[in-house]
């Protein structure tokens, strides 16, 4: 029988602690910051940004958001940056991805001031995290190890597979997993015998972007299933296929016309592994907590130290 990995319940117990931990801080006048990012029109990323926004502020965190238009020239991107460097009141930055073409992403996380990386994407972050330091860690695969960790999934010895090798999820997760002493590999889309290689992995974590990419056969028997995939999919086949004899999902998508599936095949995939993240309910709410976990952090890295350290 697979069980479910419940994102949802362990965002909401991360959340609770990190309320807690703003909480403490607030008793010292101190309240954390955190500045939100976006530029354009793109409807997914404005939704990110909404939920990042209202989740920071229930946890008692001061949240921003800096909207720009689609055309914004990238030195007016870095100015704003910068000024988020150096005002006092924000411990934390975000800038969502994808920005638009005209503007070099690589240069705008490198003027992110590292102690104020919410993300944990600054070349000297990931560089920490490659060498095993304390940093901030991206929240996606950092949210990832904290539902796996918390619901006892075994990690010591144990082979995983990472399919997938962005900076964003796929080659952090790598390295989190490594730290914990898994065996891991990183597949991604000229892997040859993809689903052979799956096979062979007691822990499968699907991040590649494409609806129902991973199926059965890409799954041992019993092996546990990390979806982070997010895609809206708008075809009634897509439906039919993903979610066969399903009819509450069939009839949510009658409702709105599109549903949302994981890069892994819920028809043939979940049903051989023994735990599986579901979609949705399972990574995404995860990142969002993480992201207010490492706003604390920063907080308390920037504000709690001794002027001399
Ligand atoms: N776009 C998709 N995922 C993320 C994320 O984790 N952080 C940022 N900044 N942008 C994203």
């Amino acid at each position: 029988m697979s069980r479910i990995l419940d994102g949802t319940a362990v965002s909401k117990a991360i959340r609770a602690e990190v309320a807690s931990g703003v909480a403490s801080l607030a008793a010292r006048g101190i309240v954390p910051g955190l500045a939100v990012v976006l530029v354009g029109d793109d409807p997914a990323s404005a939704v990110y940004v909404a939920s990042k926004g209202t989740a920071a502020r229930e946890a008692g965190i001061t949240e921003r958001t800096l909207r720009f238009p689609a055309d914004l020239p990238e030195s007016a991107l870095l100015t704003a940056v910068e000024e988020l460097n150096r005002d006092d009141t924000v411990d934390a930055i975000l800038v969502q991805l994808p920005l638009p073409k005209q503007i070099d992403s690589a240069r705008i996380l490198r003027a992110i001031d590292p102690r104020k990386d919410a993300d944990g994407f600054h070349p000297v972050n990931a560089g920490l995290l490659l060498q095993g330091k304390p940093a901030p860690v991206p929240c996606t695969p950092a949210g990832i190890l904290e539902l796996l960790e918390r619901e006892g999934v075994p990690l010591r010895g144990t082979r995983a597979v990472v399919v997938g090798r962005s900076d964003i999820v796929g080659k952090p997760m790598a390295l989190l997993l490594l730290r914990r002493d898994a065996t891991v590999t990183i597949a991604h889309s000229k892997t040859r015998d993809l689903p052979g290689l799956c096979r062979e992995a007691d822990l499968l974590v699907a991040a590649i972007g494409r609806p129902g990419f991973v199926t059965g056969d890409f799954v041992k028997e019993g092996a546990v299933l990390v979806d982070v995939g997010i895609n809206r999919v708008t075809s009634r086949a897509d439906v039919e296929r993903f979610f066969p004899g399903d009819a509450k999902r069939r009839a949510a998508f009658d409702r709105n016309g599109s549903t949302l599936v994981g890069d892994c095949d819920p028809a043939t995939a979940f049903p051989r592994a023994s735990r599986y993240t579901p979609v949705p309910g399972g990574v995404g709410p995860l990142t969002i907590a993480l992201l207010l976990r490492n706003t604390l952090e920063l907080c308390r890295g920037r504000r709690l130290v001794a002027p001399s350290e």
